[in-house]
């Protein structure tokens, strides 16, 4: 089937098996390895990608419903040679080991600070529950997301 979308601004045609997921086709079909796949069913959050404004499980959702839609990835939040002021606060805190859960976490918490860059640490913690790290032990983590807060604010001025 063909599917068109548009991924980190630009405008997508894919053609699909109506079964793979739209982590695949991220990651096989456009080359964006950012997005990872872990538990491939709703679990680890390590495949999280924004759409049209919502954290989305891209394992759980199929490519063809992507059609008309706007994604974010990982390789999309900035469109800046630098490292965006989360993903600076990740490597500040030491956010990170594996890395392996990292674009999921930071995608969950682009979501949550775009709409709430008030959100407070039970909140953070809260939507970070449902993202898994095997590494950090998740203190860094949360405080990672709780610095990055006042870029989000300056941002919604
Ligand atoms: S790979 Fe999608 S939630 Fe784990
Ligand atoms: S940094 Fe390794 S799983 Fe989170």
């Amino acid at each position: 089937m063909a599917v068109k979308f548009e991924v980190n601004g630009a405008p997508v045609e894919v053609t699909v098996e109506p079964r793979l997921s739209l982590a695949d086709c991220l990651r096989h079909q456009l080359r964006l390895t950012g997005t990872h796949v872990g538990c491939e069913h709703g679990v680890c959050g390590a495949c999280t990608v924004i759409v049209d404004g919502d954290a989305v499980r891209a394992c759980l959702m199929l490519a063809v419903q992507a059609e008309g839609t706007k994604i974010v990835t990982v390789e999309g939040i900035s469109d800046a040679a630098d490292l965006t002021p989360l993903q600076a606060s990740f490597r500040k805190h030491h956010a990170l080991q594996c890395g392996f859960c990292t674009p999921g976490m930071l995608m969950t918490a682009h979501a949550l600070l775009s709409d709430e860059p008030e959100a407070d640490e039970a909140r953070i913690r809260e939507v970070l529950s449902g993202n898994l790290c095997r590494c950090t032990g998740y203190i860094p983590i949360i405080e990672a997301v709780l610095e990055a807060r006042a870029a989000y604010r300056k941002a919604e001025r």
